[in-house]
């Protein structure tokens, strides 16, 4: 098991003010471990690192091909494929916004620092994604070989002695990871106060999806539309996890490759039972749910709508609306088509353009 191999990330963390996040106004940082302070030149190691295809066995998976920018760093695939074809059981997650969370994963526990997570794709074997584990020392040799990180390291690193690890290296891509942050998407700027900012249909979808009947807001709240909230719409917990009723096989099981928090709990209630994902960048992050089983937003609605899904053909027959598992939040819902498209709008109203086209969060190898 990978958890704990390194010594990293369990340390205090607090805001770094003394980097310089370029955020809006009223909009904290993420905070960052003690052991790691945020600068700029560990930043730009790790975004070397984040985007090096030497990261992988075989060349061809860095943390930026499965994470890629311009699809708001996910790969478009229904599940992920790691540098051996290996299909991992879930959907790649999307990153903007990953400092500010504390549990990481479709379903917990994965490890929950970003120091440690990013161990897991690089050297784990169940399933393999990059494929390094076991090759470290070769790793470190090559980058330690490389004068343009060679560079980059001693800048980045400038009190330790000479050469580079795989703490140091943790930490830069995790620095990195920090400054993937989202928070101007038109709703934002909306919500801030442009009145203009969002399209009539966009501000008809913002009360629907709050309102009580149609009860979104209740797992979908916060920062990233992805913390359970009160009835005043105030985040409870950072986390949520639900079953949704995507699935019901025998006994509203879910399929093998992917059960949810059960996997790990063992609890049989906690079949189908998987984070409540950010609604950030919707635009750019299809397809949806935890395995990409649902190709379009407005599938995902009608999903909601009917208060889970029926499938009628194929390996997976089942009326998910009755599975038995189901979260009680998730009933149906009276939703004319016009109230429909109009989710679907503002749901798209939290993506944000600057994300995927900005130039500091760009491969520097391209
Ligand atoms: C083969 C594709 C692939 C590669 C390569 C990959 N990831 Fe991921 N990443 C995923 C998938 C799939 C998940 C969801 C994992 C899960 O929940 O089981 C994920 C989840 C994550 C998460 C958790 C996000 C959250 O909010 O839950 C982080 C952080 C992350 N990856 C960072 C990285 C970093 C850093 C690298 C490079 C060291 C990397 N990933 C390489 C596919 C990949
Ligand atoms: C009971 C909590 C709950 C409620 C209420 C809820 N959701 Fe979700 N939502 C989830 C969970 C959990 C998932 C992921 C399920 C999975 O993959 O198995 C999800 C997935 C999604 C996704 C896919 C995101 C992605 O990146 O894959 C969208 C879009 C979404 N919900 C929108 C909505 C809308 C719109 C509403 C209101 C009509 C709503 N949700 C109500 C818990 C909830």
């Amino acid at each position: 098991m990978l958890v704990g191999l390194l010594a990293l990330g369990g340390c205090e963390s607090s805001i770094d003010a003394g980097f310089d996040w370029g955020l809006p106004a009223g909009v904290e940082p993420p905070a960052v471990p003690a052991d790691n302070p945020q600068t700029p030149e560990k930043v730009e190691l790790g975004r070397h690192l984040f985007y090096d295809l030497r990261l992988s066995k075989n060349l061809n998976r860095a943390c930026g091909t499965c994470h890629e920018q311009a699809k708001a760093f996910t790969d478009g695939f229904h599940r992920a494929v790691g540098t051996a074809n290996d299909l991992h059981g879930h959907n790649t997650v999307a990153l903007a916004n990953v400092g500010y969370r504390s549990q990481l994963g479709w379903r917990s526990p994965m490890p929950d620092s970003l120091e440690q997570q990013l161990l897991v794709p690089l050297l784990g074997d169940d399933p393999i994604e990059m494929g390094m584990g076991g090759s470290e020392a070769q790793l470190l040799e090559l980058l330690a070989d490389d004068p343009r990180y060679v560079e980059l390291f001693a800048a980045a690193f400038p009190d330790a002695p000479a050469g580079v690890s795989m703490v140091q290296l943790a930490q830069a891509i995790a620095a990195f990871e920090r400054t993937i942050i989202s928070v101007d998407a038109p709703l934002d700027r909306y919500l801030r106060g442009d009145e203009d900012a969002i399209t009539p249909a966009a501000k008809r979808g913002w009360a629907l999806f709050g309102s009580r009947e149609v009860g979104c807001l209740g797992c979908h709240g916060g920062l990233d539309y992805a913390s359970p909230t009160d009835a005043q719409g105030q985040p409870i917990a950072e986390a949520g996890y639900a079953n949704i009723g995507l699935y019901n096989l025998e006994a509203g099981a879910y399929p093998d490759s992917a059960q949810g928090l059960i996997e790990v709990t063992g609890v049989a209630s906690d079949m189908g039972r998987f984070r409540v994902p950010s609604l950030r960048n919707l635009a750019y992050t299809g397809p949806y749910m935890h395995d990409g089983s649902v190709i379009s937003l407005a599938g995902v609605v009608d999903i909601f709508a009917a208060g889970g899904r029926v499938i009628t053909s194929g390996p997976y027959v089942g009326d998910g609306r009755a599975n038995p598992h189901k979260s009680p939040g998730i009933q149906p819902i009276d939703l004319n088509p016009e109230q429909r498209a109009d989710l679907v709008e503002m749901l798209l109203a939290l993506s944000d353009a600057g994300l995927v086209t900005d130039p500091g969060l760009a491969s520097p190898f391209d």
